[in-house]
């Protein structure tokens, strides 16, 4: 998946911000009352809506991959006057935002359970977006190494006067599935379908190694200092 080309994944299932998965908070009390995250509504807390993770920690190749398509995630959201900043165009939080929760569902859809974002490393903004806008954030996985999961999310804005549609930013996130103790869990392998699908996978895994290598880097240099 190229930044520049977005690489969200082209379809899947639409989820209108707000009503996402049509879970409300009561349905997800009672589906997960073995998860160990909480989340406050009305000064109650109550846990939050994810499936508890298996229990044990298999090995990748154990598990069943799992294709990228099945993975594929669009919200889509009308940009209103307190999305925006100053200048009056969308506040780039609030694009970032709605990348993460895309890339989140994307994640958890593959991981069969709870995903944490752990980095956003690639998030470019190459057109402004305006007020009255429909911002449409499409995500998929690219690629999986044992625990973390690589996330493309292509982001489109629509004048919805027009139907004109703008290619205004893509971003790259790696999620860490956790299990019920919070500690990082294997996940399925991806397996890649289409041309696209391997050649986002192929991206994804040059992404990983230049990760690892940047880590490393900087931490055998603190190690010196
Ligand atoms: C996710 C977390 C549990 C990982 O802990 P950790 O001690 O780094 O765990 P590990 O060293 O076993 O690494 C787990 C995986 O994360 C990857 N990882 C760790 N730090 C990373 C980073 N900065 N960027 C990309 N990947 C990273 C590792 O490569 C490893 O991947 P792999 O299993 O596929 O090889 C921990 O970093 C955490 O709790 N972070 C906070 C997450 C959060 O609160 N997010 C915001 C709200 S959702």
């Amino acid at each position: 998946m190229g930044a520049d080309d977005g690489d969200g994944g082209d379809s899947g299932a639409v989820i209108l911000v707000g009503a996402v998965a049509g879970s409300s908070l009561e349905h997800a009390a009672r589906a997960s009352a073995k998860a160990t995250a909480h989340i406050s509504a009305g000064g109650r807390r109550i846990a939050a809506c994810y499936r508890p993770a298996a229990a044990y920690n298999p090995d990748v190749s154990d598990l069943e991959p799992k294709p990228a398509s099945a993975s594929q995630v669009t919200l889509v959201q009308l940009m209103e006057i307190t999305d925006a900043n100053i200048a009056g165009l969308v506040h780039g939080g609030v694009i970032m935002k709605l990348v993460d929760t895309a890339a989140g569902i994307a994640a958890f859809k593959h991981a069969g359970g709870l995903c944490v974002t752990v980095s956003m490393d690639e998030m470019s903004f190459l057109e402004p977006v305006h007020v009255g806008d429909t911002v449409t954030v499409e995500a998929s996985v690219n690629d999986v190494g044992r625990t973390s999961l690589e996330v493309g999310v292509r982001v489109e804005s629509e004048d919805i006067r027009t139907g004109e549609r703008t290619h205004t930013s893509s971003a790259y996130l790696v999620f860490v599935a956790l299990d019920e103790e919070g500690r990082p869990r294997s996940v399925p392998p991806v397996l890649a379908e289409t041309e696209e699908e391997l050649r986002r996978q192929h991206e994804a895994k040059i992404r990983r190694e230049t990760r690892i290598a940047h880590r490393e880097a900087i931490e055998e240099l603190r190690r010196r200092v």
